[in-house]
């Protein structure tokens, strides 16, 4: 897998696996996960960070792990920055808010068609009293 971002992006996943160089990371970078599985059986993750075009990606290693991480070792070092509850760190509502939201833009909706019907109709009458009395200023009058 290969994570290109916008820098901070890159640098908020490499300072939550704590790989960051303290760099800012330049155009087009990314963080690569690999994963293998190995002749005997067992898996490993290897990362590499890919930020300077003229060179190959530099390996990266988790702390206490080595570079080819075994994945139960990866898992388990990693667990405490992996969501399990997504909807909960989120702070995703439940459907219940939904519909309120929905009912409540209804109910504005609703009553701003009503306001500005209403503000077309007064508008209206005042355009009908307007063309039946029309005040004419005389010449010689005071206009103010
Ligand atoms: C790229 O990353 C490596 C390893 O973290 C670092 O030594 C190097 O200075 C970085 N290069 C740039 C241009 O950020
Ligand atoms: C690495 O191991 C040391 C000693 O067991 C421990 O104190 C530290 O928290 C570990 N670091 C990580 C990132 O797991």
């Amino acid at each position: 897998m290969v994570y290109s971002a916008h820098d901070t992006t890159i640098v908020a996943l490499q300072l939550a696996l704590d790989v960051y160089n303290g760099k800012q990371a330049p155009y087009a970078s990314c963080h690569i996960f690999e994963l293998y599985q190995e002749d005997h059986g067992a898996f490993t993750v290897g990362m590499f960070y890919r930020n300077e075009t003229g060179k190959d990606p530099y390996p990266v290693k988790l702390a206490n792990c080595t570079q080819d991480c075994p994945l139960e070792d990866f898992i388990r070092i990693t667990k405490s920055v992996i969501p399990d509850d997504w909807a909960k760190e989120c702070q995703i509502g439940s459907t219940l808010q939904d519909t309120k939201v929905i009912v409540g833009l209804a109910v504005c909706s609703c009553l701003l068609f009503l306001l500005i019907l209403l503000l077309l109709i007064v508008l209206c009458r005042q355009k009908s009293q307007a063309d039946g009395y029309r005040h004419v200023i005389n010449e010689g009058e005071d206009q103010s």
